[in-house]
């Protein structure tokens, strides 16, 4: 068995939850998300706008317990699609459903658990914390904001830390005397905080060098293993997806052109833009394939 069939299907993933049959965690259906061209004088005189489709009627299931990985090159909508997962960006048109509901009709509580269910994990870390914030602050903001009694906080804080493998003086340093890898744990530990079901990494890595890729890329697997965490994870990067995720769509241009477990996508793609990604891998994927062991620095 090669070390990516380990990955694929319905054995892999959190506390060995059933995929099949479970109802979806989160669902996207039909979802469309048009922005207007930079309006010229004609667009201006006639009031008529350009419009773009970003995301171009994408339907995916996201079932509980999974790593799922969404791919695709630059500019092809995959953080518009994950804005729109998680409620930071409305739609054109389809729908979100969340455990079963429309977000768009979701009020109070409800809407609240959406809210706190479905946290991003962004890839800029020094744009998404604010600089002049101890990271004990900033953590503490954010399990207030998730209901947490103020005297559980102190004890929640270590434990979070504890979680997302970083020391406790940790807390008393600014972003900026982080390193990106520290950062962007501190990032994960933010999301942590509102004790999700669903957590949308949107290029987690791709600001790090490479060495600290992986790590950050096992610590989303160990917290999908640990605490049933449901993950997407979105990158440009084949390879990146390949290590963890259970499901991979790829997507083009707006629109998903191939879905399904690694091992099927990676070595038996049916789309000619998978092939082309695939090429892309710096160090190939075949290689991957029949290396039983892992490199040391990526493990
Ligand atoms: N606010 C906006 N206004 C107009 N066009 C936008 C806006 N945001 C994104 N776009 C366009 O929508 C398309 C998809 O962008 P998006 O950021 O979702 O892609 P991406 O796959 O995340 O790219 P990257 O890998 O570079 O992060 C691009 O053509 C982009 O230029
Ligand atoms: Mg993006």
């Amino acid at each position: 068995m090669s070390p990516l069939d380990d990955r694929s299907g319905e054995r892999h993933g959190g506390l060995d939850r059933p995929h099949q049959g479970a109802a979806p965690l989160l669902e996207l259906r039909d979802i469309r998300k048009e922005y207007a061209l930079r309006q010229g004088l004609l667009a201006r005189l006639t009031g008529r706008a350009e419009r773009v489709a970003a995301v171009d009627d994408v339907s995916l299931a996201i079932q509980p317990g999974e790593v799922f990985g969404l791919v695709g090159e630059s500019g092809c909508g995959k953080s518009t699609l994950s804005q729109i997962a998680v409620g930071l960006l409305a739609p054109s048109s389809g729908q979100v459903l969340y455990r079963g509901a429309d977000i768009a009709a979701l009020r109070g509580e409800a809407r609240q658990a959406y809210r706190r269910g479905v946290q991003m994990v962004f890839q800029d870390t020094h744009s998404s914390l604010n600089p002049r914030k101890r990271i004990r602050r900033a953590l503490a903001e954010a399990l207030a904001a998730s209901g947490q009694p103020r005297a559980a906080i102190p004890a929640k804080l270590l434990a979070l830390m504890d979680q997302v493998g970083l020391d406790a003086v940790m807390l008393d340093r600014l972003p900026h005397e982080l390193s990106g890898g520290q950062r962007q744990r501190v990032g994960i530990a933010r999301a942590l905080a509102m004790d999700p079901a669903l957590l949308v990494a949107d290029e987690p890595v791709s600001s790090l060098d490479v060495s600290l890729q992986g790590q950050i890329v096992n610590l989303l697997r160990e917290l999908n293993a640990r605490l049933g965490l449901t993950i997407v994870l979105v990158s440009h990067d084949l390879a990146v997806v390949a290590r963890i995720c259970q499901r991979i769509a790829v997507m083009q241009a707006g629109q998903i052109v191939e879905e399904g477990p690694p091992a099927r996508v990676l070595f038996a793609p049916e789309h000619p833009y998978t092939r082309t990604l695939i090429a892309a891998v710096p160090r190939g994927l075949a290689g991957r394939r029949s290396t039983r062991e892992v490199a040391p620095a990526e493990a």
